[in-house]
């Protein structure tokens, strides 16, 4: 199992900020990546079709030999992190837990603001989740539609995007958090005009370096962590266009993506967004 890949996936480029993280901390690992960009936006589909693509995402990772499955994505985390564990064999780990831990670490007031997709924060799973793990921390949540399709086109910065998030963060403005969770894996990529809209008093928390924690934890418990000097290879899969997703991968990681392959899911197929 040691020799064998990570398998992480997301509806597109977002979790490609925990796959950043897992390679900072774990570099002799070899990572799967599936970027399911034929049918992002995941924030604006039903439980059912969510847990419908993250379970035939997470089947094709582990008939590639994943060791291990991390869903870099908190709407897929909080359709179908459950259901994936009970079906697949190998470990799953979701984003959402860990991104709390991070808050409750950083937040000196004990509140914070989650932001996500409109999944993610009808879900509930943050409170869930806040319960679950007894925590000491007043959550709220604010859904943020377009963001992640800025990030999909490409526009992290600039003016239109400065002013797409001041209009969704308006009601947090004067709210008295003190930290923001970064309640999506594609919103640390907008981290910039963020900070910018919340100022320097609110700190934005993302889930990508305590999710990579949480994985090495794991490998080091199972005895699965490879432990090696020479830098582990990075594979994606993606249901779009590969030469895209290179292009902005590229952009965002700021390392060289130089095996992205096309990945079909026939059996999603009633499920490609109309516009892809
Ligand atoms: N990056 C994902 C998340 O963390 C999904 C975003 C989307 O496709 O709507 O929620």
């Amino acid at each position: 199992m040691r020799d064998a890949p990570i398998g992480v996936f997301d509806s597109g480029l977002g979790g490609l900020t925990v796959l950043q993280s897992l390679t900072d901390l774990l570099p002799g690992e070899d990572l799967i990546y599936v970027g399911d960009t034929a049918r992002y936006p995941y924030g604006d589909r039903t439980t059912e079709q969510l847990q419908r693509c993250a379970l035939a995402i997470a089947t094709d990772l582990q008939a590639a030999g994943a060791k291990l499955i991390v869903i870099a994505c908190n709407s897929a985390t909080a359709a179908a992190l459950d259901l994936v564990r009970e079906r697949i064999r190998v470990p799953v780990i979701g984003v959402v837990a860990p991104g709390l831990r991070a808050a409750a670490a950083t937040s000196r007031t004990g509140r914070a603001l989650v932001i996500g997709t409109r999944m993610t924060v009808e879900s509930g799973i943050y409170a869930h989740t806040v319960a679950d793990l007894q925590l000491d921390l007043e959550v709220a949540t604010l859904a943020c539609p377009g963001f992640v399709e800025m990030v999909e086109a490409g526009r992290t910065e600039g003016p239109s995007v400065v002013r797409t998030v001041r209009e969704r963060l308006a009601p947090m403005l004067t709210s008295r958090v003190d930290t923001l969770v970064l309640g999506c894996t594609h919103f640390p990529l907008l981290a910039r005009p963020i900070s910018e809209v919340v100022g320097r008093g609110v700190t934005l928390v993302s889930s990508a370096d305590e999710t990579a924690f949480e994985v090495r934890d794991l490998l080091e418990r199972t005895g699965w962590l490879r432990d090696r000097s020479t830098q582990g290879a990075i594979r994606v899969l993606t249901s779009g266009s590969p030469a895209r997703f290179r292009t902005l991968g590229e952009r965002f990681l700021g390392v060289p993506l130089t095996d992205v392959q096309a990945h079909a899911f026939p059996e999603l197929d009633d499920l490609v967004s109309a516009d892809r």
